[in-house]
Protein backbone atom coordinates (compact mmCIF):
# COMPACT_ATOMS: atom_id res chain seq x y z
CA UNK A 1 0.00 0.00 0.00
CA UNK A 2 1.45 3.05 -1.07
CA UNK A 3 2.32 5.65 2.16
CA UNK A 4 0.43 8.46 3.21
CA UNK A 5 2.14 11.66 1.86
CA UNK A 6 1.66 15.30 2.99
CA UNK A 7 -0.41 17.50 0.97
CA UNK A 8 0.65 19.56 -1.35
CA UNK A 9 2.40 23.14 -0.29
CA UNK A 10 2.04 21.97 3.37
CA UNK A 11 5.15 21.47 5.19
CA UNK A 12 6.52 19.39 8.14
CA UNK A 13 9.05 21.31 10.41
CA UNK A 14 12.21 18.94 11.87
CA UNK A 15 13.89 19.96 14.83
CA UNK A 16 16.96 21.89 13.17
CA UNK A 17 13.90 24.05 11.10
CA UNK A 18 11.53 24.46 14.12
CA UNK A 19 14.40 26.11 16.42
CA UNK A 20 14.29 28.76 13.87
CA UNK A 21 10.74 29.18 14.05
CA UNK A 22 10.90 29.16 17.87
CA UNK A 23 13.94 31.93 17.86
CA UNK A 24 11.90 34.01 15.72
CA UNK A 25 9.00 33.67 18.14
CA UNK A 26 11.15 34.27 20.72
CA UNK A 27 12.94 37.01 19.34
CA UNK A 28 9.63 38.79 18.75
CA UNK A 29 8.43 37.86 22.26
CA UNK A 30 10.92 39.66 23.70
CA UNK A 31 11.27 42.86 21.53
CA UNK A 32 7.62 43.26 20.76
CA UNK A 33 7.12 43.49 24.53
CA UNK A 34 9.50 46.26 24.62
CA UNK A 35 7.04 48.19 22.82
CA UNK A 36 4.05 47.23 24.81
CA UNK A 37 2.14 44.34 22.61
CA UNK A 38 0.57 41.70 24.27
CA UNK A 39 -0.15 38.40 22.37
CA UNK A 40 -3.47 37.53 21.06
CA UNK A 41 -4.55 33.90 20.15
CA UNK A 42 -7.19 33.94 17.88
CA UNK A 43 -8.87 30.58 16.05
CA UNK A 44 -7.23 29.82 12.75
CA UNK A 45 -11.31 29.09 11.76
CA UNK A 46 -13.41 31.76 11.20
CA UNK A 47 -16.82 32.27 9.44
CA UNK A 48 -16.30 32.82 5.42
CA UNK A 49 -17.91 36.24 5.30
CA UNK A 50 -15.25 37.35 8.03
CA UNK A 51 -12.75 37.67 5.14
CA UNK A 52 -14.96 38.90 2.46
CA UNK A 53 -15.97 41.63 4.68
CA UNK A 54 -12.62 42.41 5.54
CA UNK A 55 -9.89 41.61 2.84
CA UNK A 56 -12.40 42.45 -0.36
CA UNK A 57 -14.42 40.61 -2.52
CA UNK A 58 -12.01 41.73 -5.48
CA UNK A 59 -8.61 40.16 -3.81
CA UNK A 60 -6.74 37.35 -4.90
CA UNK A 61 -6.80 36.19 -1.48
CA UNK A 62 -10.42 36.02 -1.26
CA UNK A 63 -11.33 35.28 -5.22
CA UNK A 64 -9.33 32.72 -5.57
CA UNK A 65 -6.82 31.41 -2.61
CA UNK A 66 -8.95 30.64 0.35
CA UNK A 67 -9.38 27.31 2.43
CA UNK A 68 -13.37 27.59 2.21
CA UNK A 69 -16.02 24.54 3.05
CA UNK A 70 -18.88 23.87 4.93
CA UNK A 71 -18.99 22.54 8.09
CA UNK A 72 -21.33 19.60 9.16
CA UNK A 73 -24.43 22.11 9.71
CA UNK A 74 -23.63 23.58 6.26
CA UNK A 75 -22.30 26.72 7.46
CA UNK A 76 -18.98 28.60 5.34
CA UNK A 77 -16.24 28.54 6.88
CA UNK A 78 -12.61 29.72 6.15
CA UNK A 79 -9.38 28.33 7.40
CA UNK A 80 -7.79 32.28 8.05
CA UNK A 81 -5.70 33.11 5.18
CA UNK A 82 -4.18 36.37 7.46
CA UNK A 83 -4.16 36.89 11.05
CA UNK A 84 -5.45 40.24 11.02
CA UNK A 85 -9.19 40.03 10.26
CA UNK A 86 -9.45 37.62 13.19
CA UNK A 87 -7.76 39.85 15.02
CA UNK A 88 -10.14 42.54 14.54
CA UNK A 89 -13.01 40.12 14.75
CA UNK A 90 -11.65 39.13 18.67
CA UNK A 91 -11.51 43.06 19.21
CA UNK A 92 -14.37 44.06 18.39
CA UNK A 93 -15.97 41.27 19.92
CA UNK A 94 -14.49 41.47 23.54
CA UNK A 95 -15.81 45.13 23.46
CA UNK A 96 -12.48 46.22 24.67
CA UNK A 97 -12.11 49.39 23.21
CA UNK A 98 -12.97 52.70 24.54
CA UNK A 99 -12.24 55.92 22.66
CA UNK A 100 -8.57 57.25 23.83
CA UNK A 101 -7.57 53.77 24.70
CA UNK A 102 -4.84 52.37 22.54
CA UNK A 103 -4.38 48.59 22.34
CA UNK A 104 -1.42 46.50 20.97
CA UNK A 105 -1.38 43.01 19.80
CA UNK A 106 1.17 40.57 18.56
CA UNK A 107 -0.13 37.31 17.03
CA UNK A 108 1.35 34.74 15.43
CA UNK A 109 0.55 30.97 13.86
CA UNK A 110 -0.04 29.01 10.87
CA UNK A 111 -2.23 30.72 7.67
CA UNK A 112 -4.03 29.17 4.49
CA UNK A 113 -3.70 30.28 1.22
CA UNK A 114 -4.27 28.01 -1.94
CA UNK A 115 -1.54 29.15 -3.84
CA UNK A 116 0.62 27.51 -6.31
CA UNK A 117 3.49 26.86 -4.32
CA UNK A 118 7.16 27.54 -5.13
CA UNK A 119 10.10 28.64 -3.24
CA UNK A 120 8.91 31.08 -0.68
CA UNK A 121 5.19 30.18 -1.31
CA UNK A 122 3.44 27.72 0.61
CA UNK A 123 -0.33 26.83 1.25
CA UNK A 124 0.07 26.65 4.73
CA UNK A 125 2.77 29.06 6.27
CA UNK A 126 3.32 31.55 9.32
CA UNK A 127 3.06 34.65 10.64
CA UNK A 128 4.39 36.96 13.04
CA UNK A 129 1.26 40.06 13.67
CA UNK A 130 1.82 43.26 14.81
CA UNK A 131 -1.86 45.39 15.25
CA UNK A 132 -2.21 48.80 17.36
CA UNK A 133 -6.08 49.89 17.58
CA UNK A 134 -6.90 53.24 19.09
CA UNK A 135 -3.81 55.70 17.19
CA UNK A 136 -4.83 57.64 14.54
CA UNK A 137 -1.41 59.37 14.46
CA UNK A 138 1.56 58.72 11.96
CA UNK A 139 3.89 57.91 14.80
CA UNK A 140 1.89 54.81 15.41
CA UNK A 141 2.61 53.79 11.88
CA UNK A 142 6.35 54.84 12.38
CA UNK A 143 6.35 53.23 15.81
CA UNK A 144 5.36 49.35 14.35
CA UNK A 145 8.27 50.03 11.26
CA UNK A 146 10.79 51.00 13.93
CA UNK A 147 9.97 47.77 16.11
CA UNK A 148 9.79 45.63 12.94
CA UNK A 149 13.16 47.07 12.22
CA UNK A 150 14.72 45.88 15.75
CA UNK A 151 13.13 42.55 15.11
CA UNK A 152 15.05 41.64 12.38
CA UNK A 153 17.97 43.32 13.19
CA UNK A 154 18.01 41.28 16.45
CA UNK A 155 17.54 38.30 14.17
CA UNK A 156 21.03 39.71 12.32
CA UNK A 157 18.72 40.89 9.69
CA UNK A 158 20.24 44.07 7.91
CA UNK A 159 20.20 43.79 4.20
CA UNK A 160 16.90 44.40 3.68
CA UNK A 161 14.61 47.14 1.84
CA UNK A 162 11.84 48.97 3.28
CA UNK A 163 9.71 50.18 0.79
CA UNK A 164 6.85 52.79 1.59
CA UNK A 165 3.77 54.57 -0.07
CA UNK A 166 1.08 56.04 1.33
CA UNK A 167 -2.63 54.99 -0.18
CA UNK A 168 -4.53 58.34 0.87
CA UNK A 169 -7.56 58.01 2.39
CA UNK A 170 -11.81 57.38 1.22
CA UNK A 171 -12.00 61.25 0.50
CA UNK A 172 -8.90 61.22 -1.83
CA UNK A 173 -8.59 57.82 -2.99
CA UNK A 174 -12.13 57.76 -6.03
CA UNK A 175 -10.42 60.75 -7.59
CA UNK A 176 -6.77 58.85 -7.69
CA UNK A 177 -8.79 56.19 -9.16
CA UNK A 178 -10.82 57.84 -11.64
CA UNK A 179 -7.41 59.25 -12.88
CA UNK A 180 -5.63 55.63 -12.94
CA UNK A 181 -8.94 54.35 -15.06
CA UNK A 182 -8.85 57.09 -17.27
CA UNK A 183 -4.98 56.63 -17.93
CA UNK A 184 -5.30 52.95 -18.49
CA UNK A 185 -8.23 53.43 -20.81
CA UNK A 186 -5.88 55.99 -22.83
CA UNK A 187 -3.66 52.96 -23.24
CA UNK A 188 -6.29 50.15 -24.89
CA UNK A 189 -7.82 47.87 -22.35
CA UNK A 190 -6.96 44.96 -24.46
CA UNK A 191 -3.22 45.12 -23.62
CA UNK A 192 -3.78 44.27 -20.34
CA UNK A 193 -3.94 40.90 -19.02
CA UNK A 194 -6.96 39.55 -18.33
CA UNK A 195 -7.14 39.50 -14.71
CA UNK A 196 -6.36 43.26 -15.08
CA UNK A 197 -9.16 43.91 -16.97
CA UNK A 198 -11.31 42.56 -14.63
CA UNK A 199 -9.33 44.55 -11.92
CA UNK A 200 -9.79 47.70 -13.62
CA UNK A 201 -13.36 48.46 -12.84
CA UNK A 202 -12.95 46.41 -9.31
CA UNK A 203 -9.56 47.58 -7.94
CA UNK A 204 -7.83 49.81 -10.70
CA UNK A 205 -4.94 50.39 -8.33
CA UNK A 206 -3.84 46.62 -7.98
CA UNK A 207 -3.37 46.97 -11.71
CA UNK A 208 0.04 48.91 -10.64
CA UNK A 209 1.73 45.77 -9.04
CA UNK A 210 0.46 42.72 -11.72
CA UNK A 211 3.65 41.10 -12.40
CA UNK A 212 2.64 40.31 -16.10
CA UNK A 213 5.36 41.93 -18.36
CA UNK A 214 2.41 43.19 -20.78
CA UNK A 215 1.15 44.91 -17.96
CA UNK A 216 4.09 46.24 -16.44
CA UNK A 217 5.07 48.14 -19.41
CA UNK A 218 1.18 49.51 -19.91
CA UNK A 219 1.44 50.88 -16.83
CA UNK A 220 4.68 52.86 -17.09
CA UNK A 221 3.83 56.32 -16.44
CA UNK A 222 0.61 55.93 -14.54
CA UNK A 223 -0.12 58.52 -12.27
CA UNK A 224 1.27 58.35 -8.86
CA UNK A 225 -1.02 58.05 -5.47
CA UNK A 226 1.06 60.49 -3.73
CA UNK A 227 0.36 63.43 -6.59
CA UNK A 228 -3.21 63.01 -5.84
CA UNK A 229 -3.05 62.73 -1.57
CA UNK A 230 -5.52 65.15 0.44
CA UNK A 231 -3.58 67.61 2.91
CA UNK A 232 -4.41 65.50 5.64
CA UNK A 233 -2.86 62.51 3.97
CA UNK A 234 -0.24 64.20 2.34
CA UNK A 235 0.62 65.30 6.31
CA UNK A 236 0.71 62.44 7.73
CA UNK A 237 2.80 60.46 5.19
CA UNK A 238 5.02 63.36 5.82
CA UNK A 239 5.59 63.01 9.33
CA UNK A 240 5.58 59.10 8.90
CA UNK A 241 8.75 59.51 6.34
CA UNK A 242 10.05 62.28 8.97
CA UNK A 243 10.38 59.98 11.86
CA UNK A 244 11.87 57.44 9.94
CA UNK A 245 14.23 59.28 8.56
CA UNK A 246 15.20 60.96 12.09
CA UNK A 247 15.48 57.77 13.13
CA UNK A 248 18.12 56.38 10.69
CA UNK A 249 15.49 54.03 8.81
CA UNK A 250 16.78 53.80 5.45
CA UNK A 251 13.32 53.36 2.88
CA UNK A 252 12.77 53.59 -0.37
CA UNK A 253 9.20 55.20 -1.86
CA UNK A 254 7.80 53.20 -3.96
CA UNK A 255 4.54 54.50 -5.53
CA UNK A 256 3.47 50.91 -6.91
CA UNK A 257 3.36 49.40 -3.52
CA UNK A 258 -0.61 49.09 -3.24
CA UNK A 259 -1.05 45.47 -0.87
CA UNK A 260 -2.80 43.17 -1.80
CA UNK A 261 -5.70 43.53 0.56
CA UNK A 262 -8.50 46.25 0.12
CA UNK A 263 -8.79 47.44 3.70
CA UNK A 264 -5.78 49.64 4.12
CA UNK A 265 -5.78 53.41 3.59
CA UNK A 266 -2.75 55.55 4.30
CA UNK A 267 0.45 53.90 5.01
CA UNK A 268 1.44 51.10 3.44
CA UNK A 269 4.59 49.39 3.28
CA UNK A 270 6.92 46.44 2.82
CA UNK A 271 10.40 44.89 3.97
CA UNK A 272 11.92 42.68 0.60
CA UNK A 273 14.94 40.71 0.40
CA UNK A 274 17.14 39.96 -2.76
CA UNK A 275 18.16 36.77 -1.19
CA UNK A 276 15.16 34.48 -1.42
CA UNK A 277 13.82 33.99 -5.52
CA UNK A 278 10.49 35.54 -6.67
CA UNK A 279 8.74 36.06 -4.04
CA UNK A 280 11.07 39.22 -1.99
CA UNK A 281 8.50 39.88 0.80
CA UNK A 282 8.97 39.27 3.84
CA UNK A 283 7.04 41.55 5.74
CA UNK A 284 4.44 44.27 4.60
CA UNK A 285 1.65 46.39 6.70
CA UNK A 286 -0.11 49.91 6.66
CA UNK A 287 -3.08 51.28 8.11
CA UNK A 288 -6.44 50.25 8.24
CA UNK A 289 -8.79 52.40 9.90
CA UNK A 290 -12.35 51.58 8.59
CA UNK A 291 -11.80 47.90 9.08
CA UNK A 292 -13.32 47.53 13.12
CA UNK A 293 -16.34 49.71 12.28
CA UNK A 294 -17.01 47.88 8.40
CA UNK A 295 -17.16 44.67 10.78
CA UNK A 296 -19.77 46.30 13.34
CA UNK A 297 -17.39 47.59 16.38
CA UNK A 298 -15.81 51.35 16.79
CA UNK A 299 -15.12 53.43 14.41
CA UNK A 300 -10.69 53.08 15.64
CA UNK A 301 -8.06 53.69 13.73
CA UNK A 302 -5.80 50.65 13.44
CA UNK A 303 -2.38 49.60 11.87
CA UNK A 304 -0.05 46.97 11.47
CA UNK A 305 2.11 44.29 9.99
CA UNK A 306 3.04 41.03 9.41
CA UNK A 307 6.37 39.16 8.65
CA UNK A 308 6.12 35.69 6.98
CA UNK A 309 8.14 33.80 8.38
CA UNK A 310 9.32 30.57 5.87
CA UNK A 311 10.26 33.71 4.31
CA UNK A 312 12.71 34.77 6.91
CA UNK A 313 13.78 31.32 7.93
CA UNK A 314 15.03 31.16 4.25
CA UNK A 315 17.32 34.13 5.16
CA UNK A 316 18.36 32.57 8.69
CA UNK A 317 18.94 29.07 7.88
CA UNK A 318 18.59 25.71 9.43
CA UNK A 319 19.91 25.81 13.28
CA UNK A 320 21.03 22.69 14.98
CA UNK A 321 20.32 22.23 18.41
CA UNK A 322 21.99 23.32 21.60
CA UNK A 323 24.99 20.90 22.46
CA UNK A 324 23.74 18.74 25.13
CA UNK A 325 25.08 18.06 28.75
CA UNK A 326 25.44 14.72 28.65
CA UNK A 327 25.57 10.96 26.74
CA UNK A 328 25.26 7.91 28.91
CA UNK A 329 27.35 5.33 26.94
CA UNK A 330 25.44 1.47 28.05
CA UNK A 331 28.00 -0.99 27.53
CA UNK A 332 26.69 -4.11 29.88
CA UNK A 333 23.06 -4.68 29.03
CA UNK A 334 22.31 -5.05 32.82
CA UNK A 335 23.09 -1.66 33.40
CA UNK A 336 20.49 -0.22 31.61
CA UNK A 337 17.98 0.20 33.81
CA UNK A 338 20.68 1.93 36.21
CA UNK A 339 21.63 4.37 33.36
CA UNK A 340 17.48 5.28 32.99
CA UNK A 341 17.33 6.54 36.46
CA UNK A 342 20.79 8.39 36.85
CA UNK A 343 19.86 10.15 33.57
CA UNK A 344 16.56 10.76 34.74
CA UNK A 345 18.58 12.12 38.31
CA UNK A 346 20.48 14.26 36.00
CA UNK A 347 17.42 15.41 34.72
CA UNK A 348 16.03 16.73 37.11
CA UNK A 349 18.93 18.77 38.07
CA UNK A 350 18.55 20.58 34.78
CA UNK A 351 20.58 18.58 32.31
CA UNK A 352 20.21 17.57 29.38
CA UNK A 353 21.56 14.60 27.72
CA UNK A 354 20.56 11.46 25.94
CA UNK A 355 21.15 7.51 27.36
CA UNK A 356 21.75 4.48 25.19
CA UNK A 357 18.59 2.43 25.88
CA UNK A 358 20.31 -1.00 25.57
CA UNK A 359 24.19 -1.97 25.58
CA UNK A 360 26.94 -2.22 22.74
CA UNK A 361 30.35 -1.76 21.98
CA UNK A 362 32.32 0.48 23.54
CA UNK A 363 33.82 1.78 19.88
CA UNK A 364 29.92 2.31 18.78
CA UNK A 365 28.73 3.99 22.20
CA UNK A 366 31.74 6.22 22.11
CA UNK A 367 30.91 7.14 18.43
CA UNK A 368 27.05 7.80 19.49
CA UNK A 369 28.63 10.40 22.73
CA UNK A 370 30.89 12.28 20.00
CA UNK A 371 28.10 12.77 17.59
CA UNK A 372 25.71 14.16 19.88
CA UNK A 373 28.39 16.90 20.96
CA UNK A 374 27.46 16.05 24.43
CA UNK A 375 30.40 17.46 26.79
CA UNK A 376 30.36 14.51 29.24
CA UNK A 377 29.89 11.35 28.39
CA UNK A 378 29.20 8.37 31.16
CA UNK A 379 30.18 4.82 30.95
CA UNK A 380 28.22 2.16 32.58
CA UNK A 381 29.83 -1.05 32.17
CA UNK A 382 30.19 -4.47 33.83
CA UNK A 383 32.43 -3.04 36.36
CA UNK A 384 30.25 0.33 37.03
CA UNK A 385 26.88 -2.19 37.11
CA UNK A 386 28.17 -3.88 39.77
CA UNK A 387 30.33 -1.44 41.72
CA UNK A 388 26.85 1.19 41.72
CA UNK A 389 29.58 3.68 39.83
CA UNK A 390 29.82 5.63 36.95
CA UNK A 391 33.30 6.72 34.74
CA UNK A 392 33.13 10.18 33.51
CA UNK A 393 34.57 10.94 30.53
CA UNK A 394 34.95 14.68 29.77
CA UNK A 395 35.07 14.68 25.81
CA UNK A 396 34.86 18.45 25.59
CA UNK A 397 38.42 19.06 27.46
CA UNK A 398 41.53 16.24 27.28
CA UNK A 399 39.39 13.32 26.87
CA UNK A 400 40.42 12.61 30.93
CA UNK A 401 38.17 10.16 32.89
CA UNK A 402 37.82 9.03 36.34
CA UNK A 403 35.19 6.63 37.94
CA UNK A 404 32.78 7.66 40.84
CA UNK A 405 30.11 6.22 42.93
CA UNK A 406 26.75 7.66 40.89
CA UNK A 407 25.50 8.76 44.43
CA UNK A 408 28.24 10.71 45.10
CA UNK A 409 28.35 12.65 41.73
CA UNK A 410 24.83 13.29 41.74
CA UNK A 411 25.25 14.61 45.33
CA UNK A 412 28.03 17.31 42.89
CA UNK A 413 25.69 18.58 40.28
P1 LIG B 1 0.49 40.00 3.41
O1 LIG B 1 1.39 40.94 2.68
O2 LIG B 1 -0.58 39.34 2.63
O3 LIG B 1 -0.12 40.86 4.61
O4 LIG B 1 1.36 38.89 4.13
C1 LIG B 1 2.42 39.25 5.00
C2 LIG B 1 3.62 38.35 4.73
O5 LIG B 1 3.24 36.97 4.81
C3 LIG B 1 4.19 38.48 3.31
O6 LIG B 1 5.06 39.59 3.23
C4 LIG B 1 4.94 37.16 3.18
O7 LIG B 1 6.20 37.25 3.79
C5 LIG B 1 4.06 36.20 3.97
N1 LIG B 1 3.24 35.40 3.04
C6 LIG B 1 2.09 35.72 2.47
N2 LIG B 1 1.63 34.71 1.70
C7 LIG B 1 2.52 33.70 1.81
C8 LIG B 1 2.62 32.37 1.28
N3 LIG B 1 1.67 31.85 0.48
N4 LIG B 1 3.69 31.61 1.60
C9 LIG B 1 4.66 32.11 2.43
N5 LIG B 1 4.61 33.34 2.97
C10 LIG B 1 3.56 34.14 2.67
C11 LIG B 1 -1.02 40.37 5.51
O8 LIG B 1 -1.29 39.20 5.64
C12 LIG B 1 -1.59 41.44 6.40
N6 LIG B 1 -2.54 40.80 7.31
C13 LIG B 1 -0.49 42.15 7.17
C14 LIG B 1 -1.04 43.19 8.09
C15 LIG B 1 -1.15 43.09 9.44
N7 LIG B 1 -1.49 44.38 7.74
C16 LIG B 1 -1.90 45.02 8.82
N8 LIG B 1 -1.71 44.24 9.85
Amino acid sequence: MPSIKKIKGFADLFPEDAAVFTRMENTAREIFSRYGFGELRTPILEKTELFIKSIGEDTDVVGKEMFTFPDRKGRSMTMRPEATAGVVRAFVESGRYQPGKVLKYFTTGPMFRYERPQKGRQRQFHQLNAEIFGAPEPQADAELILMLKSFLNELGLTKLTFELNSLGCHDCRPAYRQALIDFYQSKGRDGFCEDCQRRMDTNPLRVLDCKSASCKELVQGAPEITDHLCGECSDHFAQVKDILGTAGVEYVLNPRLVRGLDYYIRTAFEVTSNDIGSQTAVAGGGRYDGLPKSLGGPDCASTGFACGMERLAMLLGAKDGDAPDFYIAVIDDRAANDAMLFAQKLREKGQRGEVSYAGGSMKSRMRAANKTGASKCFILGEAEFAEGTVTVKDMAGDDEQYTVSREEYLKKV
